[in-house]
């Protein structure tokens, strides 16, 4: 007789990422829908892990990560946003931002806790808070420019708000916070117990001179958050799984107790990799700029088509509406889409508990040009044969 096992996660299936790529792979379709460059990284950064694992750099490391890192890391904190953290306690290097996500959370949440989550919202973080017994308080992002409405947050606070979650650039939708969101943050967490852990893996990625608002800017804000990056992000390498989380003394020390039972210590030689190419400002400054470049050629070949380009200030990332070619449901269009024009997307509704539907799918542009070319070409003429 097979043990009886409870899950935690009862109503989680495979993560649409998963379902979509399979569908991609199956199809031959181009996949526009997973977030991840289909270019080169650098040479140099190949090299020097490399270079790292040739020195004999092939042990375990440090449990908070390689110091050399960290200090490098401090001072870009210092560089970017201002801010003087310690690199003896206030950074730790995680295999990844999802596990640094899943272990801030894992700190600080006890069954009975809320925790305020915006939707469209990246995929871990609700799980990630019923698996640590606590309740995921859900607040819609106001569609079609994905705000944040602040007044209905001051009503969602109780007694229980034990964190809030917070993305910038967000993923899926591409918006980004402003310095008047800040203010509203401040206003409603000052005097509280009240968290915030900022998800800030797409900090680069801000498009048309906008400044990224890093919590890490707001030295008040700070004192109550866990701020989380993805190496993954900075250079390309999301297969490296490498990121880390900065967050003061008291937080980061709960956070030490977590990890070290955990992954307990990051690869080494891709932190002596990292730590050495951080050295190289120009290669995180050009982002933008690179990035703003594919998000605009890629509406630029979208323009063709029917489908509407909602707003991207941010990320690898741009939603589109397709009311005008289809009444489908997203899922069902997104697949269609992958089936029968050889493009793979993401539907929004795939980003709600509730599959809220908007006619909106997410497509990602960190591709070659080439690739963009073919997927929109491809679109035409589907677009083509529909309207035949
Ligand atoms: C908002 C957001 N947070 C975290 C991550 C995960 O980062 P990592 O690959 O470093 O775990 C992603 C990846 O897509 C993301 O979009």
């Amino acid at each position: 007789m097979q043990p009886f096992l409870k899950s935690k996660l009862e109503n989680t299936g495979i993560s649409i990422f998963t379902v979509m790529s399979v569908l991609a792979a199956e199809h031959k379709a181009i996949n526009l829908g997973q977030g991840t460059p289909d270019f080169e990284i650098s040479e140099e950064l190949i090299g020097l892990v490399n270079k790292a694992m040739q020195d004999g750099h092939n042990q375990y490391s440090h449990r908070n990560g390689l110091l050399a890192l960290r200090e490098k890391i401090a001072e870009k904190i210092e560089f970017l946003y201002g801010n003087k953290v310690d690199p003896s306690i206030q950074i730790t290097i995680t295999p990844g931002a999802t596990y640094a996500i899943f272990t801030a959370l894992t700190t600080v949440l006890s069954p009975g806790d809320e925790v305020i989550v915006f939707e469209p919202a990246y995929d871990s973080y609700v799980p990630t808070i019923k698996v640590n017994g606590a309740t995921p308080v859900l607040i819609e992002l106001q569609y079609p420019d994905y705000k944040i409405d602040w007044q209905l947050v001051k009503e969602k606070i109780t007694p229980a708000t034990k964190l809030i979650m917070l993305n910038s650039p967000n993923n899926p939708t591409g918006t980004i916070l402003t310095e008047e969101d800040i203010w509203q943050l401040r206003e409603i967490v000052e005097g509280t117990d009240i968290l915030i852990l900022s998800d800030e893996v797409y900090e680069h990625l801000v498009f048309e001179g906008n400044q990224h608002e890093s919590i890490l800017k707001y030295p008040d804000l700070f004192e109550r958050s866990f701020v989380v990056f993805s190496f993954g992000k900075v250079y390309q390498c999301t297969g490296w799984k490498m990121g880390y989380c900065v967050a003061p003394d008291q937080l980061m020390k709960e956070f030490l107790k977590v990890h070290q039972y955990n992954c307990f210590c990051c690869n080494t030689p891709v932190q002596y990799a990292l730590a050495s190419f951080l050295n190289k400002k120009n290669e995180y400054l050009q982002l933008p700029d690179f990035f703003q470049a594919k998000r605009d050629y890629f509406q630029s070949l979208m323009a063709q088509t029917k489908f509407k380009a909602l707003p991207s200030y941010g990320s690898y990332f741009q939603l589109y509406s397709y009311k005008d070619i289809s009444n489908e449901s997203e899922f069902q269009f997104a697949k269609k889409l992958t089936e029968k024009a050889g493009v793979a997307t993401i539907p929004v509704s795939a980003f709600y508990q509730n599959g809220k539907e908007n006619q909106v799918l997410r497509f990602c542009f960190a591709k070659k040009e080439q690739t963009l070319n073919e997927a929109v070409s491809r679109l035409c003429n589907f677009q083509d044969r529909l309207y035949k």
